[in-house]
């Protein structure tokens, strides 16, 4: 039987990934979460001290990197090169970079092609930016995550401080670097984020948690 897949697209911070790991978990299947690739080649890029804004140098690179996920504890663990970098691809440096690595032709090639690879053999919830779009067109469910930047913000903000991490941006720097990264993110040439035709779009503003969920999973069994 033909694999079941769930794209799960939308801006940054909308809570694609929480409302993903939760679905995937119920239904037993694989999370995959694409951001966490872009993020670790950027990470790589910048530790092997390549300017992001050089594509030639960032397009040698990545091809030769490999990027896996393994269950931890109470997450799901990204591995660079065998080298745990969960946390380290949550930094600011690799926030303010990975939208412009993520734009390179030969990286979007590289990831496409390891995320469809990873949904050949086994259900998937995925979650991105170009999943319902480009990476799995033929996906059987298809939702588009939105929310307030505002609200985005302010999660992300209530987010760090419940992580422990101390946050050098105010709340209001925060929703400005959300805000940029849509941008890019919207205007790039190669795959944009932008809701697929088919995909059904979830306005999780002023929503909890339980609410996005029970909304998602009455969607996929619609569907399914
Ligand atoms: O989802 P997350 O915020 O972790 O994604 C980080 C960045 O990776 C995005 O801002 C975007 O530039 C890139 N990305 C992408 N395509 C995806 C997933 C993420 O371009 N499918």
């Amino acid at each position: 039987m033909k694999p079941i897949q769930i794209a799960i697209d939308g801006p940054a911070s909308a809570g694609k990934s929480t409302i993903a790991k939760i679905i995937a978990q119920d239904l037993g299947y694989v999370y995959v979460d694409t951001g966490a690739m872009y993020r670790a080649a950027t990470l790589a890029v910048l530790k092997a001290q390549i300017d992001p804004q050089d594509e030639q140098a960032v397009s040698q690179l990545v091809p030769k990197l490999v990027v896996t996920f393994a269950p931890g504890e109470d997450q799901q663990e990204v591995f660079l090169d065998g080298q745990n970098v969960t946390a380290a691809i949550r930094s600011q440096a690799v926030v303010e970079h990975v939208s412009v690595v993520a734009a390179y032709q030969t990286v979007r090639q590289v990831m496409t092609a390891k995320q469809r690879e990873l949904a050949q053999s086994t259900n998937v919830v995925m979650d991105g930016r170009d999943i319902g779009t480009t990476v799995l067109p033929q996906a059987q469910v298809k939702i588009f995550l939105v929310a307030s930047v505002k609200e985005r913000a302010e999660r992300r903000y209530k987010e760090n401080q419940a992580k422990g991490i101390n946050q050098t941006e105010t709340l209001a720097e925060l929703e400005t670097a959300i805000k940029e990264r849509d941008y890019l993110d919207s205007h790039r040439a190669l795959s944009p984020l932008k809701q697929a035709q088919d995909a059904v779009k979830l306005d999780t503003t002023g929503l909890t948690i339980d609410q996005v969920v029970a909304k998602a999973k009455a969607l996929i069994a619609e569907k399914l």
